[in-house]
């Protein structure tokens, strides 16, 4: 398997699957790399829901809660999210998983199943403002065994937005996801935020519903809330991780869960150097993000 380790320039690296020039994530998957080529490949079903996001903006969370609004039910999901992720699955692992399907991703439309425009996949795509996610992809990174990354954080800001990462370029990423939106007005999206689930989980979870053609009531949309609250779901979903896949087995997946971490994190030196490349890439688009 073509295996990297990615230098960004500072010595330290990080361990990743590089398929045909795109970096992704190492799986514990029975022929991971030609698995992945075929992705695009997979059938999509006409009830089937999509979760894309960036690593770190919150898909877990969003999966639960999709999840649950799919199966009308708090019970808590047994399932870690990583079941339903096509990039870590056997093509014959994903069609076994039952319908209705909310299934996630972190790839770009370009590798996911070709069909999902075509059959117009329900697609909700989650957001986070990237100086919260550069912080959780460096723990996520730190914590991880496969990565076999011991880094620095004051050399990671760099390697983050150069996008010497497994999914790649933030910007690129994003800036393609809004380019699809705006290309396929007819195609049901829904975007939705990280600090918006935080500031309004009934309000954002009741939009979610609409957007999925449920109706659910408002006992259940509260009660989905409560169980997805990031405490309840640490508590819960935490003794579901493989513990070999983490370092001193300690998963780590259920961190901090708060808006605006990344001040006990950056320098202001690397804040302000943040921000000029962000507003340097960004410049074009209309994705607004709240940092606080
Ligand atoms: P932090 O590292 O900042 O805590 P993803 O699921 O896309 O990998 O994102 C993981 C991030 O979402 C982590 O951020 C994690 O703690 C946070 N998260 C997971 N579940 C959450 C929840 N229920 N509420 C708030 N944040 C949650």
């Amino acid at each position: 398997m073509p295996i990297k380790n990615i230098d960004d320039g500072s010595g330290e690296t990080l361990r990743v699957l590089e398929v045909d020039g795109y970096l992704t994530g190492t799986f514990d998957t029975n022929g991971q790399e030609e698995e992945f080529r075929r992705i695009p490949n997979w059938q999509v079903k006409p009830d089937d829901v999509f979760i894309c996001a960036y690593p770190k903006a919150g898909t877990h969370w969003l999966w639960e809660v999709s999840s649950m609004l799919i199966n009308q039910s708090a019970d808590r999901v047994k399932l870690i999210k990583e079941t339903a992720m096509l990039e870590a699955l056997t093509e014959e692992q994903f069609r076994n998983i039952p319908s209705p399907r909310v299934l996630n991703t972190h790839i770009p439309l370009r590798l996911m199943p070709k069909d999902t425009l075509s059959n117009k996949t329900k697609i909700v795509f989650v957001q986070r403002n990237p100086k919260d996610i550069c912080v959780s992809f460096f723990n996520h990174h730190s914590k991880i065994v496969e990565y076999e990354f011991n880094g620095k954080f004051e050399n990671y800001v760099n390697r983050f937005l150069k996008g010497l990462v497994d999914f790649g370029s933030w910007f690129e990423y994003t800036l393609d996801w809004e380019k699809i939106i705006r290309d396929n007005p007819g195609h049901p999206f829904h975007i939705m935020s990280y600090e918006d689930m935080k500031s309004d989980p009934i309000s954002e979870i009741g939009r979610l519903s609409v957007f999925l053609g449920l109706k659910s009531s408002t006992e259940l949309i509260a009660e989905i809330a409560d169980k997805c609250d990031f405490s309840a779901m640490k508590k819960e979903k935490d003794p579901l991780e493989n513990t070999k896949g983490w370092k001193d087995a300690k998963p780590g997946m259920y961190r901090k869960g708060q808006v605006g971490d990344w001040k006990n994190w950056f320098t202001v030196a690397q804040s302000e150097y943040f921000d000029t490349v962000f507003n340097q890439r960004m410049k074009d688009s209309s994705f607004t993000y709240r940092f606080s």
